[in-house]
């Protein structure tokens, strides 16, 4: 199964974090991803790991064309010609010839660039240095913003998602704009969610674990998560999904959400990352 964006591309339904996966380690957990059958990895300018995940891909002997890659811009290269160079510098440091996914990754509106940074994904695209364009971290209004200016709407939203924070509001805008919604930290960096008892009741009721419930869940949303494991048993766990949560059990899940359920009070409103 698998997505396809605003733009055409077609993506997998779910892919590998690797944030925190550096060096020769990093290599290795990304080539064991990669043998598990993820097709797409999620990387950053600032995770400092673009130059592993591009090793990952050529040890890992799967023709290129048939890995996605995905990286983001940091918040301090969004003006124009900085937001190019940094694209260009990314390409260098994983050794490839074009990203498959390049996303802003905060709209630092405070700072207030994320307008003349999305223009340059635009022309980075239209250079051949990205095949999709989306975003990081975007509220409708960044997202409005963006769109009427430039005209050109986002293939995707990468957003903190789990059962603690189901962000139905912001799903419901983006899959109005036709705008794919990703989950990051599906899983809420392995936190107490993992430990909830409602959850443990219905893995134990689908003869699964909560983290599969968890991504099951995302998926029957519409949502791509991309969660990020270490361990060779849990990645192929991850990928092991054919179930489906019963619609009664899918609103269980949805009535966990909190108001101050992020993992680290990141509002993107007012938090900014550099
Ligand atoms: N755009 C953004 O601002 C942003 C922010 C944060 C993250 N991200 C992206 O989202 C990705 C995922 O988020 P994340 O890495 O923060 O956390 P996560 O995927 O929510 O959780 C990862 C944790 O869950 C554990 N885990 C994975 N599978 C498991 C299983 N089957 N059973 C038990 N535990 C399991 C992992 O353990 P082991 O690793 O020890 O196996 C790890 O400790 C990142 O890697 C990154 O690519 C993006």
């Amino acid at each position: 199964m698998s997505y396809t964006l605003n733009d055409g591309l077609v993506v997998p339904e779910v892919g590998f974090g690797t944030y925190k996966l550096n060096g020769a380690m990093g290599v290795n957990t990304m080539v064991s991803a990669l043998n598990a059958g993820y097709r797409l990895l999620d990387s950053a300018f600032n995770y400092e790991n673009e130059g592993a995940v591009g090793a990952a891909i050529r040890q890992s002997g799967i023709p290129r064309a048939d890995v996605l890659v995905s990286s983001k811009l940091p918040g301090r290269h969004h003006h124009y010609q900085e937001a190019i160079d940094t694209i260009q510098e990314s390409l260098y440091r994983a050794g490839l010839d074009y990203f498959d996914l390049y996303l802003i990754h905060w709209p630092n509106p405070i700072e207030d660039h994320y307008v003349e940074a999305w223009q340059a994904l635009i022309d980075a695209q239209k250079f051949g240095l990205v095949r999709s364009i989306g975003v990081s971290n975007f509220l409708p209004e960044h997202l409005e913003r963006i769109i009427q200016t430039t005209g050109v709407t986002p293939s995707l939203n990468q957003i903190e998602l789990h059962p603690y924070f189901n962000q139905a509001a912001q799903r419901d805008f983006d899959a109005s704009h036709h705008i794919l919604t990703q989950a990051w930290s599906p899983l809420g960096r392995a936190s107490q969610m993992l430990q909830d008892q409602t959850l443990a009741t219905l893995a134990m009721k689908y003869h699964t674990s909560i983290v599969q419930l968890i991504l099951k869940w995302d998926m029957q949303h519409g949502v791509m998560p991309i969660p990020k494991a270490s361990n060779p048993e849990r990645q192929r766990a991850n990928l092991t999904l054919d179930f489906t949560i019963i619609a009664d059990d899918m609103l269980t899940i949805d009535g966990l959400t909190k108001a101050d359920g992020r993992t680290h009070d990141q509002d993107p409103a007012t938090y900014q990352e550099f």
